[in-house]
């Protein structure tokens, strides 16, 4: 019988071979059962870049590694899962204690920064923007930056856009906040200009060296990526956010993501329900 790989089953070496380029690339760890997703996943990447199969895209890859298609095969990799005001939890201990102590810490300067990381579609983004415009009206007068970063391209053109479907706006959306931010468009929903216009959308890859115009942020979203990669590369990460949070900041992660283990600079706190890392002091080595 031949061995060769069809279009329905990948050899693996082939499955190797794009599990440690899609680790190089964004630290995603792949393992094995998720080898069905490579080939389902990768196939459009395949079609548009006129290869037959997806055995011969990555036959290409090997032979002649080109960024344009390589950033492709890693966007498709990723998973996007994601949904408004997601887990409730942090979005009340945001609402009713962290804004409101840094509205007082933060007086004399009048700014606030809140980054979403790793914002997938950006409903993370858009429900911390529905939450300030519709609780603190004091920030009118304040310098605010909100700003949302991915690895994937298709998914800051779609968080750009800023257009769901109606099974997106149904998940986690109280109906009141569709009806006044949103408008229905045949089967899409476009979110207004006003919220569109409160956030900046740029690419940044976790493992890579961050922008340099980053600012210390107050707040931090860095939730439902770190599950993706090594022990190592969390507290890598998790040094790097340190870094860019202010010595008052905060931190929020996944519900299945801990810091435990991970000697990171955060205290652990219950607010509102939700786990809070609070920044600690930073001890250097
Ligand atoms: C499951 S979504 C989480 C979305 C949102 N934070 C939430 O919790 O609802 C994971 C996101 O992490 C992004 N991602 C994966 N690896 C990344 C990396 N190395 N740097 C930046 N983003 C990455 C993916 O593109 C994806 O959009």
């Amino acid at each position: 019988m031949n061995s060769v790989a069809t279009t329905t089953s990948l050899r693996s070496t082939d499955f190797d071979f794009v599990s440690s380029l899609i680790r190089s690339q964004s630290a995603i760890v792949l393992n094995r059962d998720k080898e069905y997703l490579v080939e389902s996943r990768l196939m459009p990447v395949a079609r548009a870049h006129g290869f037959e199969s997806v055995t011969h895209l990555i036959c290409h890859l090997r032979a002649r590694p080109q960024k344009h298609i390589t950033d492709k095969v890693v966007d498709a990799m990723t998973v996007n899962e994601t949904s408004f005001f997601r887990d409730q939890s942090p979005f009340d201990a945001l609402r009713l204690h962290l804004i409101p102590e840094l509205l007082k810490t933060k007086t004399a300067d009048k700014t606030l920064s809140i980054w979403s990381n790793a914002c997938s579609s950006g409903q993370e983004i858009y429900s911390i923007a529905m939450l300030l415009l519709e609780n603190f009206p004091q920030l009118k007068t304040w310098k605010l930056r909100l700003l949302a970063t991915d690895l994937s391209d298709q998914m800051l053109a779609r968080a750009r856009r800023g257009c769901f479907n109606s099974t997106e706006v149904s998940r986690g959306l109280p109906k009141e906040l569709l009806t006044k931010y949103f408008k229905q468009q045949g089967d899409v929903w476009q979110i207004s200009d006003i919220l569109r216009g409160m956030v900046e959308f740029r690419k940044v890859n976790l493992i890579e060296p961050w922008l340099p115009s980053l600012q210390k942020m107050d707040i931090i979203f860095l939730r439902n990526v770190l599950i993706y990669f090594d022990t190592e590369t969390k507290a890598q990460v998790l040094t790097k956010v340190r870094g860019s949070l202010s010595d008052n900041g905060f931190l929020f992660l996944g519900n299945a993501e801990t810091i435990l283990n991970l000697k990171a600079p955060f205290r652990r706190e219950i607010i509102s329900n939700s786990t809070v890392y609070r920044a600690a002091p930073i001890v250097k080595d």
